[in-house]
């Protein structure tokens, strides 16, 4: 059966494309549309109302089809054909109309949206550009700058902001394909409106449009993509439609075929693909309603606030009736900026709040279904915590810690029932950090691991599976990135050259000033903690312990590995830099002079290696989960696909 079938309303032709999951235009669908629009030219219905079975409308075009040589009808000529036909077509929208599905939207003479329709031109965020039309018919259909926006940022607009720009005719009250079918039989009773490429683009001043187009693409660092987007719109309002469809056309192709945009279309089926095991397969995940969380400082506020804010109760713990009310302060402060921000309303704030409670009494847990302990690194005080859970909680709750390095099986052994826990590495801020290394200890039952993959589901966050190690995956790589650049500092480097090459290579920052936001003590105590067991034959870099031994810890002390003063801005630190020249000196190291890419070489390089040995040992199950951990919780340059994809490429 086609995926697009043709049903009759009265004199309305309705099409309906039928391409589970989110009716990607395949080469499947677009046969099928050039087979309706053959078949309506004919039949000659008063109108056409192309509309979508499933959750969306056209998401897209293929993403799969893009590695393989282009089938016939090309989706701009399908959409030159259907901007040609000589009955109105209308989009009637619901879900996510993107990219190709926008754009074919577009090519419609009438867009109707349900209220929660989104659209959006997400190709940027692919390394592409839209390439069926989309930089050329939509700044003759809105303002040409608002166009730009759409395409430049990739970020998807609600059905009001559509109205609005006047992309969308109308919203539907009450049922879509009732709405749309009206407007239809509306439309057919009017002229036709002038097809989108035969219009004049409207004239925008130079200066006007480089100013717009600064500021959208000041976000874009290194990626290409958006740059290229904003030249495809200006082309667009300088040449005739069918000119500028063909440079934009061109212009896809050769961005089709770029390093950037393989980067890109890896790391999204990466994202897709990581957080999936064999063993949660067919295994149904323990209920989760109430969450209880162990401390409410850093990370236990933010775990709270994330849980609350998808919808569960939470129960937080801390050591005293004063902590627990710092704690709940917190939590009342993420949720007090996300009324702020306009992100929830007054009454859901109100209702946040009710779901919530901060105790130290360890009796209020007896109803969590799971618990997290994000209390300080310390392997005692985390075993006592275990403990107190085991006597509160009932025997099928999940017990989870948010330990950054220790050793999870270790802590699983403090429980009579070590098959109940397991690891859940949040990332600071916990409440908007997408990624959630759940670590996997050896003696977790299944629908353990499937409550934690359900529970990061229902927190819309981006869960990796990561073995039991010190650091997991995402801080055992980053310890051996940085002690390469502890390196690099005595070989010759000064922090502020290794901090500039890396942002210059796409991090949005060195590792260097990110220690010192994070603070010097945490990577102290890990080193403190390693000093038993380091091998003698390892390289120890002595530079950071004597910054913390003088109470320098970063940001937070207003020095550290920078000065920062009332502004916040670090300024090198004349004390560090000659502290790192004595102790080249003192160890005999003869300073060289690295060039950036140099030092970025040898900081990829380690990234690879500590990468390889992860894979050979198990900790990760294949290179998208170190790929994708490094682009989450240190902002590897998505561009780039993550370090394990360009050793690869
Ligand atoms: N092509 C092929 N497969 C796609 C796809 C696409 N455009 N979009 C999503 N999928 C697949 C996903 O890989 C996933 O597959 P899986 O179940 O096998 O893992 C499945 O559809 C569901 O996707 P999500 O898990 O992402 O579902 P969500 O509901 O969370 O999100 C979405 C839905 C918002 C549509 C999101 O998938 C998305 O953003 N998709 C990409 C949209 C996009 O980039 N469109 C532009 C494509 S390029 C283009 O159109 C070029 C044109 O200008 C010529
Ligand atoms: P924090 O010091 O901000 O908060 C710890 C809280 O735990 C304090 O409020 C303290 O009062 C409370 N606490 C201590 N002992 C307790 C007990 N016995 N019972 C109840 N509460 C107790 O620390 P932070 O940064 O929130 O870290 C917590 C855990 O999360 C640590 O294991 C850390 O390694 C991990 N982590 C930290 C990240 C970060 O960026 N800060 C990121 C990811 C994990």
């Amino acid at each position: 059966m086609s995926v697009v079938t043709t049903t009759m309303h009265g004199d309305i032709a309705v099409l309906t494309i039928d391409n589970p999951p989110v009716n990607a235009a395949s080469q499947a669908v677009r046969q099928g549309l050039m087979d309706a629009l053959i078949a309506t030219e004919e039949s000659k219905p008063a109108a056409v109302v192309l509309t979508c079975a499933g959750r969306t409308f056209v998401a897209g075009a293929d993403i799969r089809e893009f590695d393989k040589p282009f089938l016939e009808p090309m989706l701009p000529d399908l959409l030159n054909a259907i901007e040609a036909a000589t009955r109105p077509w209308i989009a009637a929208i619901h879900g996510t109309a993107l990219g190709g599905g926008f754009e074919l939207a577009l090519a419609c003479s009438h867009r109707i949206g349900a209220p929660s329709a989104k659209i959006g031109l997400p190709e940027v965020n692919l390394g592409l550009i839209p390439g069926a039309g989309g930089t050329v018919r939509l700044p003759r259909l809105i303002d040409p700058i608002e166009a730009a926006r759409l395409a430049v940022t990739g970020k998807p607009i609600g059905a009001e902001e559509a109205t609005q720009l006047g992309l969308f005719d109308s919203i539907a009250e009450g049922d879509l394909l009732d709405a749309a079918i009206a407007l239809a039989q509306d439309a057919a009773n009017k002229p036709l409106p002038a097809a989108l490429l035969t219009r004049q683009a409207p004239d925008v001043e130079r200066s006007t449009w480089d100013d717009a187009i600064a500021k959208l693409t000041a976000k874009a660092r290194g990626q290409n993509s958006p740059h290229e987007a904003a030249a495809a719109v200006r082309d667009a309002l300088d040449h005739s439609g069918t000119d500028a469809l063909k440079l934009e056309r061109e212009r896809f192709m050769r961005l089709k075929g770029s390093p950037q945009s393989a980067a890109l279309r890896y790391i999204f089926f990466a994202e897709r693909t990581v957080g999936k095991s064999p063993r949660t397969k067919g295994v149904a995940p323990r209920p989760l309603a109430q969450i209880g969380v162990i401390g409410g400082g850093t990370m236990g506020a933010g775990i709270a606030a994330a849980a609350l804010l998808s919808g569960l109760k939470v129960q937080m713990i801390e050591r005293d009736q004063d902590a627990a009310n710092a704690g709940a302060a917190r939590v009342e402060g993420i949720l007090g900026g996300s009324l702020k921000r306009g992100l929830i309303s007054e009454a859901k704030h109100t209702a946040l709040l009710a779901s919530f409670n901060a105790d130290s009494n360890y009796s209020a847990l007896a109803e969590a279904d799971l618990v997290i302990e994000a209390v300080f690194e310390d392997m005692d005080v985390k075993k006592q915590v275990f403990k107190a859970l085991e006597a509160a909680c009932k025997p099928e709750a999940v017990l989870a810690t948010n330990t950054s390095y220790l050793d999870v099986n270790e802590i699983a052994a403090s429980v009579a029932d070590p098959s109940r826990v397991i690891g859940l590495h949040f990332f600071s801020p916990a409440h908007i950090m997408k990624l959630l290394e759940i670590v996997v200890p050896n003696n977790v039952a299944d629908d353990v691991l499937a409550t934690a993959i359900q529970l990061a589901k229902a927190l819309r966050k981006l869960p990796v599976l990561a073995g039991v190690c010190d650091g997991f995956i995402a801080n055992r790589i980053m310890s051996s990135y940085r002690r390469e650049a502890d390196y690099l500092l005595e070989d010759g480097a000064l922090p502020h050259e290794v901090d500039a090459a890396m942002r210059n290579f796409g991090m949005p920052m060195g590792i260097f000033e990110m220690q010192d936001l994070a603070g010097l003590d945490i990577g102290w105590a890990a080193r403190k903690r390693r000093a038993a067991t380091r091998p003698a034959s390892e390289r120890y870099v002595d530079i950071p312990d004597y910054i913390c031994e003088q109470g320098h810890f970063g940001r937070k002390t207003g020095r550290g590995w920078y000065l920062y003063g009332e502004d916040g801005k670090p300024t090198r630190n004349a004390e560090v830099e000659a502290l790192i020249l004595a102790e080249s000196a003192r160890k005999g190291i003869t300073r060289q002079s690295f060039s950036e890419d140099a030092l970025m070489g040898r900081i990829l390089g380690c990234m690879q290696s500590e990468g390889t040995a992860i894979l050979a040992e198990g900790i990760a199950a294949s290179r998208e989960d170190i790929d994708v951990t490094m682009v989450n919780a240190f902002g590897f340059p998505r561009w780039m696909g993550g370090p394990m994809f360009m050793k690869d490429a």
